[in-house]
């Protein structure tokens, strides 16, 4: 059976003080709580290891949200995979449309990070998504099939395993316009059987696909409803320990 999972995107918020006092005001509102989801803070490298430190390990997980396509060596500023490791976090978000865009991260290049980052034991939050102007030429299929064979397809069925994908759709991040229920179920049901035909029906059916793009306390019951939408990546409501324990909470 697949995990639901709900996880916070910090981005480049907080500093180290205010991005410990989130870590704890979240882990305090799941004191005692029925979870039915697992739950994921992805934090700025410089909170991972007090992160690590201050919530409790069997609630909370700690992603980093990026690492470098090197191993390591002279890249000053870069931080490695087994960097990440070594704080005590065990996921790292990779290809967020954000790092694609303002950084220019290849398709190439994240399928270096990817392979970097599970063979330094870490799991991965993929993500995919169109833009508008390709939602609007109905080509939104082909882009994220493309997005997905081109970074992730060269991995064993046992190395997928460890991949967790986000379909983020670069129209609904931070805009306050959320795909609909209907739209984000027809893209998590063509993902689910685009990883069906590439490794068969029972690691798609292991896969988590979490949905990302204004996912919010007030429509997060009705996405996480539709049967191939297995929780949420979450952005700004995230920063909110109120509307990240309610995200939570839709799935209860
Ligand atoms: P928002 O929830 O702020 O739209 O951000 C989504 C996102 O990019 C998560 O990775």
């Amino acid at each position: 059976m697949r995990k639901n999972i709900v996880a916070g995107n910090w981005k480049m918020n907080k500093t180290l003080e205010e991005g410990l006092t989130l870590a704890k005001e979240v882990n305090e509102s799941l004191k005692g709580a029925d979870l039915k989801c697992d739950v994921i803070l992805g934090t700025p490298f410089i909170h991972l290891a007090s992160v690590v430190g201050v919530v409790d390990a069997d609630k909370i997980a700690v992603s980093a949200q990026n690492c470098a396509d090197k191993e390591a060596g002279a890249y000053t500023g870069e931080v490695s995979a087994a960097m990440v490791k070594s704080t005590g976090a065990s996921y790292v978000i990779l290809g967020h449309s954000e790092r694609r865009a303002y950084y220019h991260e290849t398709p190439e290049i994240l399928k270096t990070k990817v392979q970097l980052a599970l063979k330094n034991g870490l799991k991965v939050i993929f993500c995919i998504g169109e833009v508008l102007e390709e939602r609007e030429n109905n080509i939104y299929f082909d882009v994220v099939k493309s997005q997905i064979v081109d970074s992730l397809f060269d991995l064993s069925g046992e190395e997928f395993s460890n991949i967790v994908l986000a379909y983020e759709p670069v129209w609904a991040i931070g805009t306050g316009k959320t795909a609909t229920p209907a739209q984000a179920q027809e893209m998590h049901a063509f993902i689910r059987k685009t990883v069906a035909d590439k490794y068969g029906k029972e690691i798609a059916e292991n896969t988590t696909i979490l949905y990302g793009g204004s996912a919010n306390p007030g429509n997060a019951k009705e996405l996480f409803a539709n049967p191939d939408v297995d929780g949420g990546l979450i952005g700004g409501a995230s920063l909110k320990p109120a509307d990240f324990k309610a995200v939570i909470d839709a799935f209860n």
